[in-house]
């Protein structure tokens, strides 16, 4: 691609730094343009539209092929009898290892069981107790209580990308698919004015293009694929933090990547994206084993299995080592058809597919790079260190997961502070 010539079709400038690329040969405008379109991204827009801006969307694949679709073991929020945002605030900054902003913890724990509550006015359905409406709860890694609300058993966010969804294409939100994001515009000050993109497509908006919003919102999720095994899609590859980069914003804590412990092990071979066998399946009362059926978290932590993630992985990888294995397993067998089928059908089929059966034999599993818990540094409004330049969600850094993200916080993170950044950019 060559540099642009001249000025962007939207008056605004790419900065020095830009990728090479041709000068945008078609522009739309927009109050705000939201990049990706997961929790985070689709939540700021929805909220955005009710306030009466006029919102673009623009994605890099579908609007449903974000990192949010897989998620499995659910949200956690202080929803149950007995709860409260003070104990879940303890268990966040324990997994956080003491790196937690412990004020965007309080306004996650804070805001996020109202958030939860808006999430199923917009139309997500989470599993609930069939005689009493009550939502359950379960248990992952970290949490001392059960408060990990859950949909379609391990289908969380499945449940929530489809509800979201649904909802901007009912209120019509302007949406832009197979649309790469390329660089941030800025006006004559420095503030953010919009994007340029290159849309992979066969229609009006086709090749490189800009969209020009007084407001810019980053949610284009994480970088995962940077690892040979992972648990992210394949359209998490870093390319917000590295416009953000580009653009000069700051970025923090971009070294905390996480690992979840328990990837399905499909061989030393395996690249890409690999399955998840969530959290919640320890928290259902999975025990950990290695060829023996030796149970190795029981003794390491109060919470053997259900110790932080950190912690639980790299137990996992200790054992490997000492025991030169490859993997370790995940031993679930004592739940039953029934209760695979019901609680865990995803995994159930996914294992299947792989030639493992949870109900008859243990899971082979190991950890492989899942969550960059850093990323693009916000306040608590979501505000970058570039004039109307947001960040949300797994691309923002807010200071919520410190060194190792608690299991489940990161889509109410999305939730909660997408609804901030609404607030501030609509107020
Ligand atoms: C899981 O279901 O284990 C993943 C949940 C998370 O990443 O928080």
């Amino acid at each position: 691609m060559s540099r642009p010539t001249g000025r962007p079709a939207t008056g605004a400038t790419a900065p020095a730094t830009a990728l090479r690329a041709p000068a945008p040969g078609w522009a739309t405008e927009a109050d705000v343009v939201v990049v990706g379109s997961g929790v985070a991204g689709l939540t700021v827009a929805l909220r955005c539209a009710a306030a009466g801006a006029k919102v673009t969307v623009v994605t890099k694949a579908r609007l449903d092929d974000g990192s949010t679709r897989w998620a499995q073991g659910g949200i956690a929020a202080a929803l149950g009898e007995g709860d409260t945002p003070g104990q879940h605030l303890d268990d966040t900054l324990v997994a956080g290892a003491g790196l937690c902003d412990e004020r965007a913890v309080r306004t996650l724990v804070t805001e996020g069981p109202g958030a939860v509550r808006r999430l199923i006015g917009t139309g997500a359905r989470f599993d609930a107790d069939e005689d009493t409406g009550e939502i359950l709860l379960t248990r992952e890694g970290g949490h001392h209580r059960s408060r990990i609300a859950h949909a379609g058993g391990d289908a969380t966010g499945a449940e929530i990308s489809r509800a979201l969804v649904a909802a901007v294409r009912a209120a019509g939100i302007d949406t832009v698919e197979n649309a790469l994001v390329l660089d941030l515009l800025k006006d004559g000050s420095g503030r953010a004015a919009g994007v340029t993109l290159h849309v992979m497509g066969e229609g009006r908006r086709d090749g490189v293009g800009a969209v020009r919003a007084d407001a810019v919102v980053l949610a284009t999720g994480g970088m995962g694929q940077i690892f040979s095994a992972t648990t992210n899609p394949a359209v998490s590859t870093g390319d917000g933090v590295a416009l953000a980069l580009r653009a000069g914003a700051e970025v923090s804590d971009l070294e905390f990547v996480q690992f979840h412990p328990t990837v399905l092990w499909l061989g030393p071979e395996a690249q890409g994206q690999q399955p998840l066998v969530s959290e919640a399946v320890r928290g259902e009362g999975a025990h950990l084993v290695d060829a023996d059926g030796v149970r190795f978290m029981r003794g390491r932590h109060e919470l053997a299995e259900l110790a932080p993630r950190d912690i639980v992985a790299k137990a996992i990888m200790r054992r490997m080592r000492e025991r030169g294995a490859e993997h370790m397993y995940l031993d679930a067998r004592h739940f039953g058809a029934p209760m695979w089928e019901r609680r865990f059908p995803t995994i159930l089929a996914a294992c299947r597919a792989h030639g493992i059966d949870p109900v008859t034999e243990p899971i082979p599993v190991a950890p492989a790079a899942h969550y960059a818990s850093g990323g693009v540094r916000t306040d608590l409004r979501g505000r970058t260190t570039v004039p109307g330049l947001y960040a949300c969600g797994e691309v923002a850094c807010t200071g919520v997961h410190g060194a190792n993200r608690l299991a489940s916080n990161s889509l109410l993170e999305g939730l909660v502070f997408a609804e901030r950044i609404a607030e501030d950019i609509t107020a």
